[in-house]
């Protein structure tokens, strides 16, 4: 971090200082040590009148001010600017006889407080080590959110490196398996457009765009004599194939803080709303939304291309398919909402 951004002691120069005093042979002295200090100085007789200077001149870095003055006394003076102005070192005036009321002060967030008669060398003192022990209170409050911010930047850094390289394997698998090309971006987009008219937004709607290009990132590990196999799948092979959403909702841990909808998505996409999916045999509603949605997205898609073991459907078929299976094996709404975004099904409607 550049020195120069780090909040410096002041200890004088153009630095302002108000003074508050309701008698004006006292604020008059003292006005002129601080102004012998390098301080700027504006003078207030009463704690309103010092509330006005305020809002002309901004925050100062110090107030020095007597803690007994007609209208309001020190103690609720101090308390405002406690409230409005908390990077001010305010330093209280009081008797002798007013010791316990100073330390009051101090408990209400005075910077210190100075017995009066004031010496010269005693008020040089004090100003000093208030305004330093304020430099450091900035200084310190400036490392933290600069470190915060930075942490949060490192994090979003570490998450974008994390998912560049998760979505060069989900290119992998599409290089691997011919049949799926663009099956990932499909899905992902079909998904989008469906929850958007469902109403999901912003970084809802990030994970369902992710989760749709990842959802079939497991299958990276599945033998691709399995996902090519032309005929009939065997037990073990099957068993294989439905290990794909676990596999990849292990691969895609990092993101379950951040992105957890997108780990919903890869776990679930092939539950049924009868129960009858994998892995976990989830029903109804107990499946996560997201993964409802490119449920329907999947579907409509793995009907639509060529896979190894059949041909592709039309996409009207697709679509009537799609509707038949609603309520038992996909969401409903889901489906609606598939049928009122497609392209396809609105041009279908257009010419019937
Ligand atoms: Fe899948």
């Amino acid at each position: 971090m550049p020195t120069s951004q780090i909040a410096q002691p002041v200890v004088a120069g153009s630095a302002k200082c108000l003074v508050v005093d309701d008698e004006p042979a006292v604020r008059g002295y003292l006005v002129r040590m601080l102004r012998s200090q390098g301080f700027q100085c504006f003078e207030a007789a009463s704690g309103r009148e010092a509330l006005e200077v305020l809002d002309r001149i901004g925050e100062p870095p110090l107030i020095v001010s007597d803690m007994r003055m007609p209208e309001m006394d020190g103690i609720r003076f101090l308390e405002l600017v406690r409230d409005r102005y908390p990077d001010t070192s305010v330093i209280m005036l009081t008797g002798m006889s007013e010791t316990s009321t100073a330390v009051d002060c101090l408990h209400r967030g005075a910077a210190d407080f100075l017995l009066k008669p004031i010496s010269t060398s005693e008020l040089q003192a004090r100003v000093t080590r208030a305004l330093e022990k304020r430099a450091l209170v900035l200084q310190n409050r400036f490392y933290q959110e600069h470190l915060e911010r930075q942490v949060r930047e490192q994090a979003t850094r570490i998450q974008e490196v994390f998912l560049q390289g998760v979505q060069m394997l989900a290119r992998a698998l599409e290089a691997k398996d011919a049949y799926t090309r663009g099956h990932s971006i499909r899905v992902s987009q079909y998904a989008v457009a469906m929850a958007g008219r469902m109403g999901f937004e912003g970084v809802s709607l990030d994970g369902i765009r992710l989760g749709g290009e990842l959802h079939d990132i497991g299958k990276i590990g599945t033998r691709e004599a399995v996902l090519h196999k032309p005929g009939s799948l065997t037990d073990e092979e099957f068993r294989q194939i439905t290990e794909h959403p676990l596999l990849g909702e292990r691969m895609l841990s990092p993101l379950a803080q951040e992105s957890p909808a997108v780990l919903r998505i890869v776990r679930s996409h092939h539950e049924r709303l009868d129960g009858r999916g994998f892995p976990d045999g989830l029903r109804g509603e107990k499946i996560p939304i997201e993964a409802r949605i490119v449920a329907v997205a999947d579907a409509f898609d793995a009907m639509t291309t060529r896979r190894p073991y059949r041909e592709s459907r039309p996409p009207s078929e697709a679509m009537a398919e799609l509707r038949r299976v609603a309520g038992s094996q996909l969401d409903p709404e889901a489906v609606e909402a598939f049928v009122e975004t497609h392209p396809i099904e609105r041009q279908v409607e257009l010419c019937v």
